[in-house]
C-alpha cells in the first residue's frame, strides 16, 4: 500500500453502462463579452491574424480543445440584442448601447463571421435567440437568413453578403436565462413558457429540422427552481428537444473541502431537472423524454470585484476574467465527471467560456497566448472521454464539510472507447493530505494494461498559470498499475487523474 495512503474500492465492468457519450457534452461557449471576441478570437491587428481579423493562435488553441458545438452570442448579452446589427457590411454596422455588461458593443463580428470561425475551428454553432426584448420575428427572420436556402428577403439578403449557402445551424436556444432578474426582458414562468412555445413552434415552420433548447432556471439556487421548469414546460415540452441548466461554483469562502464537494449539488440539480421533466412527460402522457442541455458550466467568482470598476460603455474591457487556480481545475475535473455520470440525459453541455471570459484560454490583447489550470481537465476528459460512459460501483472513505455531508473522497468518472479498445479512468481525489489507494476491479477488461496515468498535482492549492510561468501542468507520471489482473490507481492527494488503459 502507498505510504500514508487511505483505501478505496472500485469495480468497473462492460455491461455497467450509461450510455453512449453525445460529443457535444465538450461543448463551450463564446459570447460577445469582454475580450472573448473582440481581444481574443478576433483581433485583426494581431500578428496571427487571418485575412478575416481571426488570431491564428487562438484557432490553434481552440482546435486542441476537440470543442464540437459552441453557443453565441450569449449569455446576457442576447437578451437586448439585435442581430441584424451584426450583419452586412462591417463600415455600416451600428455601435451600440450593450446593456447586460455595460459597454459598448462595435457589431464588427455577427453571425457570418461567427459561423466562419466555428467552421475553422472544426465546430457547430449553437444559436441563442433574443426572447428578452424581442420575440417571434426577429427569431423567424434570423433562423431564414442562416438556415432558408434562398428565394427570400432574408436567405437573398445573406447571399448578398456573401454566404451562398446557408449555414444550416441545428440547435438553437430559446432565449437566456429568463428567470433572472439581471436580464433584459425577465419573465415569468408562465410567459417564458408561452413565448418560447409560440417561438419554437414558428421556428420549426421556418425550418423542421431544428433542434430547440427551452430555458431552465438559471442555477440551482435560484428561488423558482424547480418550479420555473415545471411551469414553463406545461408550455414547452412538446416543441422543445432540451431543457437548460446553468450553474457557476466559487471558492469565496476560502475553504477547498467544501468547495471541492460542490458537484454533490451539480448532481442534485441534474436530478431534479430529470425529475421534473419526467413528471410532465407522465402528466402530458408524451412519449418524448427530454433531454437536458447543461449549456452553462464552470468556475466563476474570482473577478466579480474586479469588474465592479468597469469603466462604463468603453469597448471590450476586460470581464470575467477569473485566474484559475489548481483547486479550481480539480472541480472542474469533478464537474466533467458528474456530466459524464448523467450523460444519458445530458447531451449538450457548455464550459463557460472559452477564451478570456471565464476561460481555460487566455490572450494578451496583441501578444502571447496561454492555457489556464481549467485547461488541462478539460482538454483530457474531451480528447479521451469518447465513446461509452460506464457506471463505476464506488466504495470510498467520505467526509463532511460546511455545506455538505458524504462527501467522497474518490470522484470518479469512467469511458470506454470500443473502437480503440481503450478504458478511461478519470478521478479525482478530494483528500486534502492523502494519498487514495484505489483497488479496481477490471472483471470484464483482462489483458487491459496501463498505457498512461496522467496526474494534475501541485503543494499550492493557490497556483495559477500566466503567459511567463505555468505552474499547473500535468505530468505522466502517475504511479498506477495492474497487477493479477486488477488495478492498482494510486491518486496524489488532491489531484485529478486520468488513467487510460488499453488492450495488450
Ligand atoms: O457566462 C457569463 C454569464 O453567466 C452569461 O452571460 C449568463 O447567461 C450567465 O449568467
Amino acid at each position: 500500500m502507498a505510504k500514508e495512503a487511505v483505501k478505496a474500492k472500485m469495480v468497473i465492468d462492460k455491461e455497467f453502462v450509461i450510455s453512449e457519450i453525445d460529443s457535444r457534452i465538450y461543448g463551450s461557449f463564446i459570447e460577445q463579452l469582454g475580450r472573448a471576441v473582440y481581444g481574443g478570437i478576433y483581433e485583426p491587428d494581431h500578428p496571427t491574424a487571418d485575412e478575416s481579423g481571426f488570431r491564428q493562435d487562438v484557432i490553434e488553441l481552440v482546435k486542441e480543445l476537440q470543442v464540437p458545438i459552441i453557443r453565441y452570442p450569449g449569455g446576457n448579452m442576447v437578451s437586448a440584442y439585435n442581430w441584424e446589427d451584426g450583419i452586412g457590411p462591417k463600415e455600416n454596422r451600428a455601435r451600440r448601447l450593450e446593456l447586460a455588461w455595460g459597454v459598448t458593443e462595435t457589431n464588427q463580428v455577427g453571425t457570418n463571421e461567427f459561423a466562419d470561425w466555428a467552421k475553422a475551428v472544426n465546430s457547430d454553432v449553437m444559436m441563442a435567440i433574443n426572447l428578452g426584448s424581442r420575440g417571434i420575428d426577429a427569431a423567424r427572420n434570423l433562423l431564414e437568413y442562416t438556415n432558408h436556402p434562398s428565394g427570400t428577403y432574408w436567405s437573398n439578403l445573406r447571399k448578398q453578403h456573401g454566404y451562398e449557402q446557408p449555414h444550416n445551424i441545428k440547435t438553437w436556444c430559446l432565449g437566456n436565462e429568463m428567470d433572472g432578474f439581471w436580464q433584459i426582458g425577465q419573465k415569468t414562468a408562465y410567459e417564458y413558457g408561452r413565448l418560447a412555445a409560440e417561438t419554437g413552434k414558428a421556428m420549426r415552420l421556418v425550418d423542421p429540422s431544428i433542434e430547440l433548447v427551452s430555458c431552465g432556471s438559471s442555477g440551482s439556487g435560484m428561488p423558482t427552481f424547480p418550479e420555473w421548469e415545471a411551469t414553463t414546460l406545461e408550455h414547452t415540452y412538446d416543441v422543445a428537444d432540451y431543457i437548460s441548466l446553468h450553474q457557476y461554483y466559487g471558492n469565496p469562502n476560502n475553504d477547498t473541502a467544501n468547495y471541492l464537494a460542490s458537484t454533490l449539488d451539480m448532481d442534485n440539480f441534474i436530478k431534479t431537472v430529470i425529475a421534473t421533466c419526467d413528471y410532465m412527460k407522465s402528466k402530458k402522457r408524451s412519449k418524448k423524454t427530454m433531454k437536458l442541455s447543461f449549456d452553462e458550466w464552470n468556475v466563476w467568482f474570482h473577478s466579480n470585484e474586479q469588474d465592479k470598476q468597469v469603466e462604463p460603455w468603453s469597448i471590450a474591457p476586460p470581464q470575467l476574467e477569473d485566474v484559475y487556480t489548481f483547486e479550481d481545475a480539480l472541480l472542474v475535473g469533478s464537474m466533467l465527471n458528474t456530466l459524464l455520470k448523467h450523460s444519458d440525459r445530458v447531451k449538450i453541455a457548455c464550459m463557460a467560456q472559452l477564451v478570456n471570459v471565464i476561460a481555460p484560454i487566455m490572450t494578451e490583447t496583441g501578444g502571447g497566448i496561454w492555457r489556464q489550470t481549467i485547461f488541462y481537465p478539460f482538454y483530457y476528459t474531451s480528447v479521451y472521454g469518447r465513446g461509452t460512459a460506464l457506471k463505476p460501483i464506488i466504495n470510498s472513505p467520505k467526509y463532511d464539510s460546511e455545506d455538505f455531508t458524504d462527501v467522497p473522497h474518490l470522484h470518479t468518472s469512467v469511458v470506454y472507447n470500443e473502437e480503440k479498445k481503450e478504458l478511461v479512468i478519470f478521478s479525482i481525489n478530494r483528500h486534502l493530505e492523502k494519498t487514495l489507494q484505489v483497488d479496481i476491479d477490471i472483471r470484464s477488461f483482462e489483458g487491459f494494461d496501463v498505457v498512461e496515468h496522467v496526474v494534475l498535482e501541485n503543494e499550492n492549492v493557490k497556483a495559477t498559470n500566466t503567459l511567463d510561468d505555468e505552474q499547473v501542468r500535468p505530468h505522466g507520471k502517475g504511479e498506477s498499475y495492474v497487477d493479477d489482473g486488477n488495478l492498482v490507481g494510486i491518486l496524489p492527494k488532491l489531484s485529478w487523474n486520468m488513467i487510460r488503459l488499453r488492450k495488450r
